[in-house]
């Protein structure tokens, strides 16, 4: 079928993407979905950092390529084999492809499998195939075993989970990956208990739900951080105990001062590496840094090895939050329903096609939490 999409033929164009126009809106040809494979109706994408970090060639991808890779729709069609899902339900996607067959899927960890990874680096479906050409007949990559900046996308049938019709869709995508990666690091990664305290570096879209599941799981204290004044306003509304504002040289030391000599566990989500420092320098001893925030792929983190040894800290990252989808996004959205996972108020816009690369300029900005795309709209 005749569909339009976003494509990104080139990584790393100059901003501002408003000028530069990295992502290219072109009609093009999905092919019906094929054994364990079904097509959705795209019914929001996320405009996530880790998109930008795509466009902005912080990891190289296959070219040329749809991104998009968080949202939610509904079940258009099922190929053969799939007899658990029909025509009108509607399901969250996720992201990390996963074979479940591997040892890493068969330990609960389907966020880790090799074997998913190694065909979203090709860019392809975790059935080994694309589904999307150009009209000349020239394949298009997936990315994520995805493809979400589209009307409609085929995915694996373990790259999405059935969720209830009363979930908003626009709300829902938000779960494929924010409220999954942020949540999920605190409740999974780093198993917060009631009491607890953490903190949260980087309070965008994922940070922002780390902090809703700090505040679900009952953590005592919840210190926000971040280097931008208004959404430390937010997190303050939102439940965070402490603010910091980070970027300059005191705030660790604030933060040490604060908290008695740090914080038992720290999360980072911002993606760089002076917050990713900032989360070392104040994780208290004997405490935990998780890392959710996704930098270059070339980047690379120092910190003392002895402290590290003698004083028992951890550095640890977490991945799609730990997620095990199945289990998890049922867990997360009973959650939504009770209100504790507020994701609507971190709906910035939403937009169309026509907006998308204005989009990536206002997040690039820090400007923003969640834009939803509406492919159809
Ligand atoms: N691990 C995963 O599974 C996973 C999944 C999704 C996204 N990510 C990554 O998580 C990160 C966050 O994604 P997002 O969509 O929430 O991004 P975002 O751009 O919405 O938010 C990032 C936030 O970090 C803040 N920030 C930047 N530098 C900082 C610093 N030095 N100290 C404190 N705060 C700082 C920004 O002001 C912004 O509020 C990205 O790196 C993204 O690629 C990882
Ligand atoms: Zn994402
Ligand atoms: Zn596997």
């Amino acid at each position: 079928m005749r569909i339009k999409a976003a494509i990104l033929f080139e990584q790393g164009l100059p901003r501002p993407y408003a000028t530069s126009r990295p992502l290219v809106i072109e009609e093009v040809e999905l092919d019906p979905p094929g054994p364990g494979e079904m097509l959705i109706e795209v019914a929001a994408a996320g405009l996530c950092h880790s998109d930008l970090s795509t466009i902005e060639n912080q990891r190289p991808r296959p070219l040329p390529i749809v991104i998009g890779h968080e949202g939610a729709g509904i079940v258009r069609e099922v190929g053969p084999g799939i007899t658990d899902l029909k025509e009108g339900d509607h399901v969250v996607t996720v992201f990390a492809p996963s074979c479940g067959n591997c040892r890493y899927c068969v330990r609960g960890r389907p966020n880790i499998c090799p074997t998913g990874n190694a065909f979203r680096a090709a860019g392809q479906l975790p059935t080994g195939v694309r589904r999307l050409k150009r009209l000349d007949g020239t394949p298009i990559n997936h990315n994520s075993g995805l493809s979400l900046y589209a009307q409609y996308a085929v995915v694996a049938r373990r790259s999405a989970v059935k969720i209830g019709k009363d979930i908003p869709l626009d709300d829902a995508a938000i779960f494929g990956c924010a409220v999954m990666t942020g949540a999920g690091a605190v409740l999974n990664t780093a198993g917060l208990q009631a009491g607890e305290q953490v903190a949260v570096v980087g309070l965008g879209g994922v940070g922002m739900n780390a902090l809703f599941g700090a505040v679900a799981a009952g953590a005592e204290r919840i210190i926000a951080i971040d280097t931008n004044p208004q959404k430390l306003e937010l997190a303050k509304q939102w439940g965070a105990t402490d603010v910091f504002l980070a970027g300059n040289e005191d705030c660790a030391a604030q933060v040490r001062e604060a908290t008695d000599g740090g914080v038992d566990t720290v999360i980072e989500t911002a993606g760089s590496i002076p917050a990713m420092q900032l989360a070392i320098a104040i994780t208290a001893r004997g405490g935990s840094t998780i890392s959710a925030g996704l930098p270059n792929i070339n980047a690379q983190v120092s910190y003392f090895h002895a402290s590290m040894v003698s004083e028992e800290r951890s550095i640890r990252g977490s991945y799609m939050g730990s997620c095990v989808p199945e289990r998890d996004l049922p867990r997360l959205l009973g959650l939504y329903r009770r209100g504790k996972l507020p994701v609507d108020k971190l709906k910035t816009s939403h937009i169309t096609f026509d907006q998308i690369n204005e989009g990536f300029d206002l997040l690039s900005d820090g400007a923003v939490l969640r834009q939803m795309l509406r492919p159809n709209a």
